[in-house]
């Protein structure tokens, strides 16, 4: 039988030998659920953006419910979200008894278009703005709404504006640490925030256990498993940086023109987490899919129309066409460290094909 060269999937983490070692380590220990790799953890978080206060927790999910919590959102408030983005943010506001508001995104960027929000900005006690597959968000526009705004750094961890890293603006920032995040120790999250107000009351409610004063809570604690090879990962996150960025601009030089991709990844600062190919239409987009799965390489609908958020809450599409249109003419390629050289040359050049045969702009 013909030999085919392996499939390459959508995403793989690259786990080293030194996170190996340090997950080892904490096994060896016997210290194995929250403790001190947690404690260091949340230190690091610290040392990285220059002070402030960082608690970790069991996800992204978990990180965006508590620093809600933290920020007094609750019963009676109302928070804007991104509709092209993850239903974590909708599962985040409803448990903590906020309303959402459902807002459009860029098309250029794809992050939550600020001008949207302007008509309701007075009724709006919240804002969460994603850093979409690491493009930033417009924080001081939303700002300039006079909302407090909590940045998602849930695809963008490593990124940096204007010399200082991502999530460092708003009243608060999260991260998730899930099996494709850009670091990851399988599941886990992050909550920092400059004045410590946030983590503080978050920290509050994940000590749970032997509280003289009963309030009903539930266990969102970390492993010390997890902490350990996240820090191990976070170690290398410069290289991580370096090595999804070349990946992002063999890809782009592919494209020979910026259009056709999610724009606000191609700035050294930024740590592409995905490079999304927009195309014409749907069925140029369905062509292309066919294109990569053929060459034995699996790509993805980053969102689906039906995962939009104002599809889940039965909204009118016709009042979010931005991101409806993007849930139907995108795709995401394999972008991630542990890619072998010859898997991004076959993408590249899937990429190349693609361009010369379905994209409008050659
Ligand atoms: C933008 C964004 N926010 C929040 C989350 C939730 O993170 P987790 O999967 O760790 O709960 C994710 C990841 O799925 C995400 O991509």
């Amino acid at each position: 039988m013909e030999n085919l060269p392996a499939m390459i999937p959508h995403n793989r983490p690259l786990i080293t030998g030194a996170d190996k070692q340090a997950v080892a380590d904490v096994l060896e220990s016997g210290y194995i659920a929250q403790g001190p790799e947690i404690a260091a953890l949340e230190t690091d978080f610290i040392d990285i953006y220059g002070g402030g206060a960082a608690c970790a927790v069991s996800s992204g999910t978990a990180a965006l419910f508590l620093a809600l919590k933290g920020m007094k959102i609750g019963v009676g408030t109302s928070v804007a979200v991104p509709t092209y983005s993850c239903s974590s943010l909708l599962n985040a506001v409803h448990m903590v008894g906020a309303t959402p508001l459902v807002v459009d995104v860029r098309k250029d960027d794809f992050t939550i278009e600020a001008v949207a929000l302007e008509q309701h900005a007075k009724v709006v006690d919240a804002v969460i703005a994603v850093h979409s597959f690491g493009a930033r968000a417009d924080i001081a526009a939303l700002q300039h709404l006079n909302i407090p705004v909590l940045e998602d750094c849930c695809q963008s961890i490593g990124g940096m504006f204007k010399g200082r890293p991502m999530g460092s603006d708003g009243t608060s920032a999260v991260f998730s640490f899930y099996a494709s995040k850009i670091v990851t120790g399988g599941q886990g999250g992050m909550i920092w925030d400059r004045t410590g107000a946030v983590s503080e009351a978050a920290r509050d409610y994940r000590e749970f256990d032997c509280r003289e004063e009963y309030v009903p809570r539930f266990n969102l604690q970390m492993t010390d498993m997890q902490a350990a090879m996240v820090r191990s990962q976070l170690r290398r996150l410069s290289d991580i940086r370096a090595r999804r960025q070349k990946i992002h601009g063999i890809y782009r030089a592919r494209l020979n023109s910026s259009l056709g991709i999610q724009q606000g990844l191609e700035d050294k600062d930024r740590l592409p987490h995905r490079f999304v190919v927009r195309f014409p239409d749907l069925e140029a987009r369905e062509a292309a899919k066919r294109k990569f799965e053929v060459a034995g390489i699996t790509v993805i609908v980053p969102i689906e129309r039906y995962e939009l958020l104002h599809r889940y809450l039965g909204l009118d599409p016709d009042e979010f066409q931005v991101a409806e249109s993007l849930a139907d003419t995108t795709l995401s390629l394999p972008l991630y460290p542990a890619l072998q050289d010859s898997d991004i040359a076959r993408v590249a050049d899937v990429l190349s094909d693609v361009r010369k045969t379905i994209l409008a702009n050659p």
